[in-house]
């Protein structure tokens, strides 16, 4: 989520290794070793249940973010069907709201 993309993986399989498989771009600039914090991606409580649950060294990472289902998509290992959602990139998050925006505007000067 948020593209609906569905992607068939063993169990044991990173979150982060299912992305690149159905070609779900997940920030990452450490290559999977926690050490970019770049690859947050969140479940909900019920999807939680269905990944191995976070080692102590994420759990110190992420904070009080892991109460909010936030998990490291390196470090999330699956092991039943999962929904993850990945966060929007902030870039691509304000480029849309400036097009949003500007289409707006232009309905309004149609109307
Ligand atoms: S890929 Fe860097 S923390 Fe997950």
């Amino acid at each position: 989520m948020p593209e609906g993309k569905t992607v068939s993986v063993r169990p044991g399989v990173t979150v982060l290794a299912a992305a690149r498989q159905s070609g779900v771009h997940i920030p990452t600039r450490c290559g999977g070793k926690m050490g970019c914090l770049m690859c947050k991606v969140k479940l909900t409580e019920e999807e939680s249940s269905h990944v191995l649950p976070p080692k102590e060294e994420e759990r110190r990472k992420l904070g009080t973010l892991i109460d909010e289902g936030i998990r490291f998509s390196c470090q999330t290992v699956v092991h039943d069907h999962v929904q993850v959602e990945v966060p929007e990139d902030p870039l691509k998050a304000a480029v849309r709201r400036q097009l949003e925006s500007a289409r707006n505007r232009d309905r309004e000067d149609f109307i």
